[in-house]
């Protein structure tokens, strides 16, 4: 493996103070985490988009604590120096400031995470300062969040009218003021995203909100063409691995089906010696 340091906040604080772009990621298994250790990301969000992602849910509502912690626990496994942030799961916070605290620190306890992240604004802003006042670094999230996705009509651009952008502008100073060591925007106009980072004081962090923030973050399944069920416009895809896969997956079968797999390097022998003790004693 490369040698790297460990991603820690005063390095994430130079980089933004200097003007250098933030890179983040999500992502949820092992192997994938190693790949992106290795590429020098410098924040890795364990999103409970692993509901839709990796266990096949339409929403990302269905998704506990346990799927959390199970799948974060191997992205740190497998990412030891990035700035590892769980994803607080719908009604894991938004119960109590006491419930958020509790679950924030399993996080922490559990999965060995550097931070957590939850969503909303000035409703979260007490569950946001308790679990900072615990000692635990939060992200905010801003914009389309997709837990409230039916309150907000759907998975859709938030903050296009005045009342919402204005709305969504208040909600990041609030959290700014509640202790968020970052706040992330998802599908706010580029314009509002501009007019936050502009204003802020702490890394904004753009997923489909623009080029004018601190760093950006791409959902890791969109990148590579690995979510069957649609590309979202604010992804840009870097490879198509799922064609990779399925092509793959393909030949297998026909080389199942022809016989020309497995060939004499994928499987075992035994010395003629062995064997004819074994008929031997067979017979
Ligand atoms: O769950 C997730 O991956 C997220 C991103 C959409 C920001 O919260």
């Amino acid at each position: 493996m490369t040698e790297r340091k460990k991603v820690t906040l005063p390095m994430l604080y130079k980089k933004y103070r200097e003007g250098d772009l933030i890179t983040m990621l999500t992502c949820y298994d092992y192997p994938t985490a190693y790949f992106q250790d290795q590429a020098g990301i410098d924040m890795v969000l364990v999103g409970d988009s692993l509901g839709m992602t990796m266990l096949g849910y339409d929403s990302t509502l269905p998704v506990t604590m346990e799927d959390m912690i199970r799948h974060t626990q191997a992205v740190r496994r497998g990412a030891p120096h990035v700035w590892l942030i769980g994803d607080m799961p719908y009604m894991t916070y938004q119960p109590s400031v006491e419930m958020g605290i509790s679950n924030a620190g399993r996080f922490m306890a559990e999965a060995a995470c550097d931070a957590v992240k939850l969503e909303g604004g000035k409703e979260m802003a007490d569950r946001m300062a308790g679990i900072v006042a615990a000692g635990i670094p939060v992200m905010g999230h801003l914009g389309l969040t997709p837990q409230s996705a039916s309150a907000l009509g759907g998975f859709r651009v938030q903050g296009k009218s005045a009342a919402q952008a204005l709305r969504i502008i208040e909600d990041a100073r609030i959290l700014e003021e509640a202790g968020a060591f970052s706040i992330l925007l998802e599908m706010v106009p580029d314009r509002i995203c501009q007019i936050i980072t502009e204003r802020a004081t702490i890394p904004i962090i753009s997923l489909g909100s623009g080029a004018v923030a601190n760093g950006q973050l791409l959902i890791y399944h969109d990148m590579f063409g690995l979510y069957p069920k649609f590309t979202p416009k604010m992804a840009r895809v870097y490879g198509n691995a799922g064609e990779v896969i399925l092509n793959g997956l393909k030949k297998y079968v026909e080389e199942v089906i022809s016989g020309a797999f497995p060939g004499p390097e994928n499987y075992f022998g035994i010395s003629d010696e062995e064997y004819n003790e074994v008929l031997r004693q067979l017979s």
